[in-house]
C-alpha cells in the first residue's frame, strides 16, 4: 500500500491524549503527518518524517483531525422559514413546531429523504465534518421511522432511534400509549437500524419517568441512550443521562450545581449546540462552568430544520469562543475529541498512529482562525478515510 505525507503544516492539532497534560489540542508545528489505506500511520515535526511515495505540500497551513458531528437530525423533508421568520418577529420557540416536519416527512417519498439527506451530509463535509451522527424523529409511527433510520444507516456511521421526539400526534391523548408503542414495536423494528437511543426530555415531549423508561427499554434492546436534556427548562434528564451512563447529554443549556456534579462525576458527555440558541434566541449554555467543572464538552451542530439549521461545525466553534466562554484551543477540541467521546469513538476525532485518516486542511496557519475569522470558509481540504473528498 502507498503512503502519503501531508508536509509542511504550520500548526497540527493531534489531540494526542498522551500530550493531553501539557496541551490538550496535542499541537505540533511545522508537522507532517502520514497517511497509508485509511489510517495516519505516523504524526510529527516534518523533518523527521519518513520517506513516502505521495507528497503533499500544505504550505504553511493548518491541520486537524474532521470535525466529528455527534447531533444532527437529517432525515427530513419541508423546512420551517415562516416558523424561523416569526421567530424573529418574536414568537417564541416550542416543541411543538417539530409537528409541521412530521407531517412533511411523513408525506415525502424515500427519494426525496435520502436526497435530503445525502445533500445535507455533502454540505457537511464540505465544512469539514467526517464524522456524522443523525438520527429518526420526524416520523413517529413504526414504519416512518424505521424508513428513516434504514435511510440513515445507509449513509452514516452513527444512527439514533429518536421514536421519541414528541409524542406522535395520534396518540395526543394517549401519551402512555404512545410511549407503549415507542419502547414495543416501534423498538422492534428500529433497535436492528441503529446503535443508540434518545428522547427529548422537555416539557411539551417526554418526562423523567416516561425518558427513563424509553431509554432503559431501548438498553435491553442493545442500544446506547443519549439524550436531549435540559434545553428549554431546568429538568430531570441531565441527571438521568448520567445515573443510565448515557454517551451524551445534549444541549445542557439550563443546569444546576447538582446538574453539574452530576456530569462531572460520571462518564456523559455534555453536548453543547449553539446553533439552537443563536436560531432561538435563547440564552446561551455556560461552557465555562462545565470545563471548569471537569465536565468532558463536545460542540455538535443539531442540524434541523426547526432549531438550528446549520451544518456548520465552524459556525459553532466561533459561537462557542464569543458567547459560551470556551477558549479556541477548547472548541476545537470540543469538536473534535469531544465530539467522538460523545459516540464513544477513539478512532476519529484525533490524529494519532491507527486512527482513521480523517483530516481538515485550513486556508489559515492555525486552528484559532476557526473562532478568529466567524464566517470565513477557511475549510479549504478535506481528507476522510485517507480519500481526499474535498
Ligand atoms: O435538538 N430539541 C429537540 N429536537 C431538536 C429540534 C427539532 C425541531 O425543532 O424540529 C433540537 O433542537
Ligand atoms: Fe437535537
Amino acid at each position: 500500500m502507498s503512503a502519503t505525507v501531508i508536509t509542511n503544516i504550520a500548526t497540527l492539532v493531534t489531540n494526542d491524549p498522551s500530550l493531553r497534560d501539557s496541551d490538550p489540542l496535542g499541537l505540533v508545528r511545522d508537522a507532517a503527518v502520514v497517511v497509508e489505506g485509511d489510517r495516519v500511520v505516523w504524526t510529527g515535526e516534518s523533518s523527521k518524517a519518513p520517506p513516502t511515495d505521495n507528497r503533499v505540500d500544505a504550505g504553511g497551513r493548518a491541520v486537524l483531525p474532521g470535525f466529528v458531528d455527534s447531533h444532527s437530525h437529517l432525515v427530513f423533508a419541508g423546512d420551517r422559514t415562516e416558523e424561523f421568520n416569526a421567530r424573529m418577529s418574536g414568537r417564541p420557540y416550542s416543541a411543538g413546531g417539530i409537528r409541521t416536519t412530521v407531517a412533511a416527512t411523513r408525506a415525502a417519498s424515500d427519494a426525496e429523504l435520502e436526497g435530503n439527506l445525502t445533500r445535507h451530509l455533502a454540505e457537511a463535509l464540505r465544512q469539514g465534518t467526517t464524522t456524522f451522527e443523525t438520527k429518526s424523529g420526524y416520523g413517529l409511527t413504526v414504519e416512518d421511522e424505521a424508513r428513516a433510520l434504514r435511510i440513515a444507516a445507509a449513509r452514516t456511521d452513527e444512527v439514533t432511534y429518536l421514536g421519541a421526539h414528541i409524542v406522535a400526534p395520534e396518540f395526543a391523548d394517549d401519551p402512555a400509549g404512545y410511549v407503549a408503542l415507542v419502547t414495543g414495536e416501534m423498538l422492534n423494528a428500529c433497535a436492528p437500524h441503529a446503535r443508540w437511543i434518545d428522547v427529548f426530555c422537555e416539557k411539551g415531549a417526554f418526562d423523567g419517568d416516561q425518558a427513563r423508561a424509553i431509554l432503559t427499554a431501548g438498553k435491553a434492546k442493545g442500544l446506547h441512550p443519549r439524550i436531549h436534556a435540559n434545553q428549554l427548562s431546568y429538568g430531570p434528564g441531565v441527571q438521568l443521562a448520567v445515573e443510565l451512563d448515557a454517551a451524551s447529554a445534549d444541549h445542557c443549556t439550563h443546569l444546576t450545581d447538582a446538574d453539574v456534579d452530576a456530569l462531572a462525576s460520571g462518564a456523559t458527555v455534555a453536548t453543547l449546540l449553539p446553533g439552537a440558541e443563536f436560531s432561538t434566541r435563547a440564552a446561551w449554555p455556560d461552557a465555562r462552568r462545565l470545563l471548569d467543572a471537569g465536565v468532558t464538552v463536545a460542540l455538535s451542530t443539531d442540524c434541523n430544520p426547526g432549531s438550528s439549521f446549520t451544518s456548520s461545525v465552524p459556525f459553532c466553534i466561533a459561537l462557542a469562543v464569543r458567547d459560551m466562554g470556551m477558549t479556541p484551543d477548547e472548541a476545537v477540541w470540543a469538536a473534535t475529541a469531544g465530539g467522538a467521546a460523545a459516540l464513544r469513538r477513539t478512532d476519529v476525532g484525533r490524529l494519532v498512529p491507527g486512527a482513521y485518516a480523517d483530516l481538515v486542511m485550513l486556508d489559515a496557519p492555525s486552528h484559532v482562525h476557526l473562532a478568529y475569522r466567524p464566517g470565513v470558509p477557511l475549510v479549504t481540504s478535506v481528507w476522510r478515510r485517507g480519500v481526499r473528498e474535498v
